[in-house]
């Protein structure tokens, strides 16, 4: 259906369709005029089983994005199945209460495909969540945002370097470029650039739809925003200054609410907000806005750059409202914030067997490709420094200093919630840093350039292949991930 763009055009999208099997607890809501996936309610210690059947006309598969399962059920790209072939998840939800989401996974085309709309959210809910007095039913708000670009009749425009269409010109493409940027002659391809710089659109999409805007009660509001984005980052701040009061991240509830005057919100990530209209009149317009920083891109390599291509209109790092919330009635019935929102049992670092020597992932560019350590994705390829074991606790610090193509990067772990144990913040990320939220768990976390950061985490239950990636997905597409392997 319709992101109602310019009237008139429906927008052609891929979607996912669900069906409650018979007896089966899980609930599925789907999101009111919005072409993404359904909504799927789950109970942690349910038992999921979930028939995918692949409709498109190229290989795909599903990832459920920050929950802990097998790896056969891990929509690793090595289990994508082809047009018209089946696959069955089924595992156990052993993730905490929070937001989480699914997505394909298939190598090359997961930037395209959620692009073009297979993304929903997965809701875990737990023991510890439902004692809490937290805004439910129509207080309780998913908010998925995501950028895109149109063509003249309304039809999601994409392009990358990895695609099946893009194949055929990228490899001479590339290199000439790469001529062009040293101060060459040559120009890149708009789909090289846009997989060395990842795809920013000029239109911002909230549940599906532009121009959003939400109607709310005189009430306190759950809002769950999940940046479905492919690339963009957004600095996260009420227009009209009011704090940010944040109860949850990736992995779920804060064990306290955070207040913030602004959030990083990198792809991927997740935020959970407390936003209490109680205190507004009917009528009051507040807007949520992502404020301008640097960074995003540096120097040269910026969104001048971006314009120049004409991928996007919107630079990386602009400033620009996302949406608007209209208090238009009364309510019956307040909330109080909890004080205390969860308890977390901390990973004590004393435990991390590596705790003086770190695994050091670098990320780096070369032979025009993203890499780790200077290797690109291989199907099933896992080098010495990518072996873990089982039931033990490490500390994984990623670095992001790779010189002129200095840009940020949300690094996603497969299989984990991680803590962010320590961040050394580079230069040019003095308008950023108060925006980290690190209090909780985090299966995602953002690394600006010049920037690393100790992560800590802990592998239990499951052996087998996992990957770790850059989630901005047309660096994950083209190369910026790896598999590592718990034996
Ligand atoms: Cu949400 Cu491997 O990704
Ligand atoms: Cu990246």
């Amino acid at each position: 259906n319709s992101a109602a763009l310019r009237p008139g055009l429906a927008t052609n999208v891929w979607s996912y369709r669900a069906r409650v099997l018979k007896g089966d607890p899980a609930s599925v809501q789907v999101l009111h005029g919005s072409y993404l996936g359904p909504t799927l309610h789950v109970q942690r210690g349910q038992k999921l089983r979930i028939d995918f059947l692949n409709q498109l006309d190229q290989a795909s598969n599903v990832h459920w994005h920050g929950l802990h399962v097998p790896d056969t059920m891990d929509g690793h790209p090595r289990f994508a199945i082809g047009p018209g072939e089946r696959y069955r998840y089924e595992f156990e939800v052993r993730n905490r209460a929070g937001t989480y989401w699914y997505h394909p996974h298939p190598h090359g085309q997961t930037g395209e495909q959620v692009y073009f709309g297979l993304a929903g959210l997965l809701l875990v809910s737990d023991d510890e969540e439902q004692v809490l007095q937290l805004p439910r039913g129509e207080y309780d708000v998913p908010i998925i945002i995501q950028d895109r670009s149109f063509d003249d009749n309304n039809q999601f425009r994409y392009l990358s370097g990895t695609g099946p269409a893009a194949a055929a010109s990228s490899a001479f493409g590339a290199r000439q470029a790469l001529g062009g940027m040293m101060g060459g002659g040559g120009m890149m391809s708009g789909g090289m650039m846009t997989s060395m710089m990842g795809f920013f659109g000029d239109t911002i999409l909230v549940n599906g739809r532009s121009d959003a805007s939400l109607e709310v009660a005189r009430h306190p509001y759950r809002l769950r925003i999940l940046n479905g984005s492919n690339s963009r980052i957004y600095k996260l701040a009420w227009q009209d200054g009011r704090p940010l009061i944040v109860i949850g991240t990736d992995g779920g509830l804060l064990e306290r609410p955070v207040h913030k005057n602004y959030v990083m919100l990198a792809p991927a990530e997740r935020i959970e907000l407390w936003a209490d209209f109680s205190n507004d009149d009917v009528g009051t317009k507040i807007t949520l806005m992502s404020l301008a920083f640097e960074g995003a891109m540096r120097g040269m390599m910026g969104g001048g750059m971006g314009r120049m291509m004409g991928t996007s209109s919107m630079a990386a790092g602009a400033q620009f409202p996302m949406f608007m919330i209209e208090v238009t009635r009364e309510s019956n019935g307040s909330l109080e914030l909890p004080e205390q929102l969860s308890k977390i049992t901390w990973l004590p670092v004393e435990d991390a067997v590596n705790r003086t020597a770190p695994r050091t992932f670098r990320i780096t560019m070369g032979h025009m490709q993203w890499g780790f350590n200077g290797r690109t994705f291989e199907m099933t390829a896992v080098a010495p420094d990518e072996l873990v074991k089982l039931n033990t606790t490490e500390v994984w610090e990623f670095v992001n200093d790779s010189g002129m193509m200095a840009m940020a990067h949300p690094i996603h772990v497969h299989d984990q919630q991680f803590q962010v144990l320590e961040r050394r913040n580079g230069k040019g990320s003095d308008d950023v840093r108060d925006g980290y939220v690190d209090q909780g768990w985090k299966d995602t976390v953002l690394v600006m350039p010049g920037e690393r950061v100790k992560l800590l985490m802990r592998f239990s239950d499951y052996t087998g292949l996992y990957l770790y990636h850059c989630h901005m997905l047309e660096h994950e597409d083209f190369g910026l991930m790896r598999n590592y392997r718990i034996v």
